[in-house]
């Protein structure tokens, strides 16, 4: 692999990677295999200065070892690096990294989503003041050029939601357990065996990776400060087979989606909403049929419309081909001079409460198989204003099997009606509830 500088340019940009896993490597490789292409693209080479790894007597395949160091500040901190790519992971010590790289006039490439969606008010500051760059395209979505289609091409619109599945590991997940059967537990160990999952998937199945994405779509789209503190988020580990193969057979797929979206409060004021959380999707919609590990998100703007972005939401060299385009991007601007589009929060919206959240449940119960029940049931429903869309009854052994799809409420009135259904006499369990969304009705 050649990690020299491209002898078509007159001048060189040195480069420091911060990591060299799954994504790391593969942006180490195709910088050297497209090194020329590059330079061109550029106006001006492209020459890797080193590469941070916490283990530096490994031997890597292809690289060399001149180029690696476990001390990223020192690699940051050298006069011949200008730009910086972050692609270890984790939050404190890449922040520490990459603020002291940008406070020290580096350009940043980061594919960090945790570390932009908890510290991007900070970093977005400290690029500002030293007249630098930040780009994240690969932090959302991976190869899907998400960021900058909201950062550039949609600058100009009103954008009213952003939506669609967003992690690649727990759609690789999902979609394995809906066509094969397959086991929970098998298809994530088969995913971090793929390089898709986080170093710790936990942030994966329970949703936060997801979260972190919802947070940086919705602040780029709603032009707001949205942290993933902010993101409501509810993970994938407590889907059950049972409630997959329950989900195909009333036609539906079960999707891990994050939702950006404006919304009017019940006091009538614009807010924006983020949130991460299992939904079932009728089967005839797109979303449903997006398999394997990629993702899909759908924007809706003011005068664009309805917008589709498909493509893959994770592994080494889709997630480099999104960090590459940033270094490229970056690199132009060390030879040309300009800026890449910076934060824009200046609409600073309210973030909605989640019971403030427009949605519709699909809940499955257990109930005593008498007269009357249905009645007590629809009591609880209108008590608290949730209009029921289809009732759906069989026998169950003793009991009587009853599934309730509502029509569109608020989030808090559906949870309220799930929690009185759950004391009252004639439910003798609440099976599972889950929202339900992208049903047109
Ligand atoms: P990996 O765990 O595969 O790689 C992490 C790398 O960071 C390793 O090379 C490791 O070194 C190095 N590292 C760890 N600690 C330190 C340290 N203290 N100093 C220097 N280097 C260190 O992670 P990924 O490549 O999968 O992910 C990297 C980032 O990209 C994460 O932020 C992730 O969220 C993001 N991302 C990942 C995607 C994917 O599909 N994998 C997709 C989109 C974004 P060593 O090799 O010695 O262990
Ligand atoms: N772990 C993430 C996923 C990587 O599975 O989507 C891509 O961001």
């Amino acid at each position: 692999m050649s990690q020299t500088p491209s002898t078509t340019a007159n001048r060189t940009v040195g480069i420091a990677i911060l990591g060299l896993g799954t994504v790391g490597s593969e942006v180490l490789r195709l910088i050297g295999v497209q090194a020329d292409a590059l330079a061109h693209r550029i106006g001006g080479g492209i020459e890797i200065k080193g590469v941070a790894v916490s283990d530096a007597s490994r031997p890597r395949e292809g690289v060399d070892p001149a180029l690696l160091t476990e001390d990223a500040m020192s690699l940051i901190n050298r006069d011949d690096v200008e730009i910086v790519v972050e692609v270890i992971g984790g939050i404190d010590y890449p922040r520490e990294l990459v603020l002291a790289a940008l406070r020290a006039g580096k350009s940043v490439v980061t594919a960090n989503k945790a570390l932009v969606a908890a510290h991007a008010d900070e970093l977005s500051a400290a690029a500002d003041e030293a007249g630098v760059d930040l780009y994240f395209e690969a932090a959302v979505a991976a190869a899907i050029p998400v960021v900058g289609m909201l950062r550039r091409s949609l600058a100009g619109d009103q954008i009213q939601s952003i939506a669609g599945i967003v992690n690649g590991t727990t759609n690789y997940i999902l979609d394995a357990m809906d066509t094969t059967g397959a086991d929970y537990e098998e298809m994530l160990a088969e995913a971090m065996e793929l390089g898709y999952a986080e170093a710790d998937p936990t942030a994966d199945v329970e949703g936060h990776d997801a979260a972190s994405k919802a947070a940086i779509l919705a602040s780029l789209g709603f032009h707001t400060r949205v942290k993933y503190d902010d993101v409501y988020c509810e993970g994938i580990s407590k889907i059950t087979a049972d409630d997959i193969k329950a989900a195909r057979t009333a036609g539906y797929a079960i999707k891990l989606l994050a939702i950006c979206e404006k919304l009017q409060g019940e006091d009538g004021r614009d807010y924006v909403s983020a949130r991460v959380h299992p939904a079932l999707v009728p089967r005839e919609h797109p979303l449903a049929s997006v398999s394997k590990s990629y993702n899909a998100i759908f924007v809706e703007a003011e005068a664009a419309g309805s917008l589709m972005f498909y493509g893959n939401g994770a592994g080494g060299a889709p997630t480099a081909s999104a960090v590459l385009g940033d270094i490229v991007g970056a690199a132009r601007n060390k030879v040309h001079g300009g800026r890449a589009p910076g934060d824009s929060t200046y609409a600073n919206l309210p973030v909605a409460d989640f019971g403030q959240v427009l949605t519709r449940y699909h809940i499955d119960m257990q109930v005593c198989d008498r007269t009357g029940v249905l009645a007590d049931l629809a009591k609880i429903f209108a008590e608290n204003n949730i209009s029921m869309r289809a009732v759906r009854q069989e026998k169950s052994g003793d009991n009587a099997r009853l599934i309730v799809v509502t029509h569109t409420a608020r989030e808090k009135n559906l949870a309220a009606t799930v929690e009185q259904l759950r004391k009252c006499d004639a439910v003798k369990k609440v099976t599972s509830v889950i929202r339900l969304e992208n049903e047109d009705v």
